[in-house]
């Protein structure tokens, strides 16, 4: 579905329904008043019935019978916050979510690029389902078709950009959605890798994919012993974006792609195990950013490494007690089979520094002690450089998600000194996120780095904000977002 853009008034706009913004503090927004005048007070009654209270993302659908041209108003509540371009992605995501109508009119309240950008992501992030494994026919449902985002002012070159721009982020967390979603019957490693190729390569992306055998002869020691416990090949996938004129900065993403996660010997219960198809999620954020950005022509050369395999218990599984040599060269003594993604990292990292970047950023499904410090919704967020750190904040900020600085404590890192080996995987019972991002550090060497621990928001049990239930696309807004930030976008 393409958005559009339209300056035409919302009384005359000639869609199904019209969705605002309403504020729950006195002045509601630049448009209730006005609606509610051209339907003789329907607004304010409406919401005097229903004692709708325009919490943030609470939606109120109004039939209409007369004074506009469309045959409903939807309300989408902001809450007393102040206003940001942020609410016209929560305004578009709520309405296409709940409209139930064929063409949606969405109207913002500031006509300028940022908003048209947010929303439109928002549209298509908010029309998101996944109901590929559905043999039902739902073709009874309406389905959004036709999307018209309505600014008050005359439409520049700017918001036009902006628009395209958010349709391809919106078009690149909805892939992160499906590949996240998918089950891990069908998404196994080789299928991940493919599916990274089958969505890059038609763009002019490089994709070089190792089986086995190459990830054996190439040196990544950490990423086989990983893969060994299960009858599915792991793979590694180089993904390498080349703009067409001289590149303005050489930025590496890697993504923790475990197609299932059972925790090999040291296995998880029923309950931890239940979600960990989703622990390949920083894989496919990163598939989606190293797409967006091929589709944006961004002047930045941009790597997406993807370490993808399945953790499982197989007859020839690793242990805990096993050593095993690192790409980097250190040993490491394996402790518990279940903390296996900073160990399929920690080999695709050292690749990652090799190819001397400007700055290499990590997501990874980590450690579920992130969750606990930070909750659901925010990421953890740990680099080596200042100026980085700040920069990716921002860039965050603007794409409307949470990341939150976590310390890369050095008093910490004696708890991965190891009797054996030169390190162990991990330390002991407390701050087991840091402790993870300090081994990751061991193998990045003096690149700048971020470590971004989504395993609480990548993946969610129930819808949040404008996150869908199950997998979110999370990473993708802000990593292209950063993307543009370095070129002065
Ligand atoms: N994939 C998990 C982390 C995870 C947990 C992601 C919950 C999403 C939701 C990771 O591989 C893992 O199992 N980590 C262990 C580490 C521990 C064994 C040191 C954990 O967090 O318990
Ligand atoms: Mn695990
Ligand atoms: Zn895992």
């Amino acid at each position: 579905m393409k958005p559009s853009l339209s300056s035409e008034s919302p009384m005359r706009l000639a869609v199904d329904a019209v969705a605002i913004g309403v504020r729950s503090g006195d002045t509601r927004g630049p448009w209730f008043d006005r609606l509610d005048r051209a339907t003789r007070g329907l607004l304010t009654h409406a919401v005097e019935q229903e004692q709708w209270k325009a919490e943030r993302g609470e939606v109120l659908r109004i039939p209409v019978r007369s004074g506009l041209v469309a045959r409903g108003v939807v309300l989408v509540g902001l809450g007393g916050q102040a206003a940001t371009a942020h609410d016209a992605r929560v305004v578009a995501t709520h309405a296409a979510r709940t409209a139930r109508v064929e063409r949606l009119g969405v109207v913002l309240d500031a006509a300028d690029a940022a908003h048209v950008r947010a929303a439109a992501e928002g549209v298509l992030g908010g029309a998101y389902r996944f109901d590929r494994y559905r043999t039902k026919d739902r073709s009874g449902e309406r389905r959004l078709r036709e999307v018209v985002l309505v600014v008050g002012a005359p439409i520049d070159a700017a918001m036009r950009g902006a628009l395209e721009a958010g349709r391809i982020v919106g078009e690149s967390v909805c892939l992160v959605r499906d590949l996240v979603n998918m089950p891990p019957n069908d998404l196994t490693p080789t299928a991940l890798a493919e599916a990274a190729r089958a969505q890059c390569a038609p763009l002019g992306i490089d994709v070089t994919i190792w089986d086995r055998a190459q990830i054996k002869k190439n040196n990544m020691p950490l990423l086989e012993a990983v893969g060994r416990g299960s009858g599915q090949e792991p793979r590694f996938v180089h993904l390498r974006y080349r703009p067409r004129g001289r590149a303005r900065s050489r930025v590496v993403f890697v993504g923790k792609g475990l197609t299932f996660d059972s925790g090999g010997l040291c296995i998880k219960t029923a309950k931890q195990m239940a979600d960990m198809k989703c622990d390949m999620a920083g894989a496919a954020a990163t598939i989606g950013i190293v797409r967006a950005a091929a589709r944006l022509r961004l002047p930045v050369e941009v790597h997406g490494l993807l370490g993808c395999v399945e953790n499982m218990s197989g007859d020839h599984a690793y242990r805990p007690g096993d050593v095993f040599p690192s790409r980097l060269g250190k040993t490491v003594e394996i402790i518990n089979t279940d903390a296996e993604g900073r160990l399929v990292l920690a080999d695709v990292l050292a690749y990652g520094a090799e190819l001397e970047p400007d700055c290499m950023i990590d997501h990874a499904t980590l450690t579920g002690a992130c969750m606990v410090a930070l909750g659901r919704y925010c990421a953890g967020l740990y680099a080596n450089d200042e100026t980085l750190a700040a920069q990716y904040l921002e860039a965050a900020r603007t794409a409307g998600e949470q990341f939150w600085r976590m310390p890369l404590l050095d008093d910490l890192r004696e708890t991965l000194r190891s009797e054996v080996a030169d390190i162990k995987h991990t330390g002991d019972q407390y701050g087991g996120s840091i402790t993870a991002a300090l081994f990751l550090r061991e193998f990045v060497g003096k690149t700048r780095w971020v470590h971004a621990d989504i395993a609480g928001p990548a993946y969610l049990e129930s819808p949040h904000d404008v996150q869908p239930k199950g997998g979110t696309g999370f990473g993708v807004a802000t990593g292209v977002r950063f993307l543009e930030s370095l070129v002065g976008g």
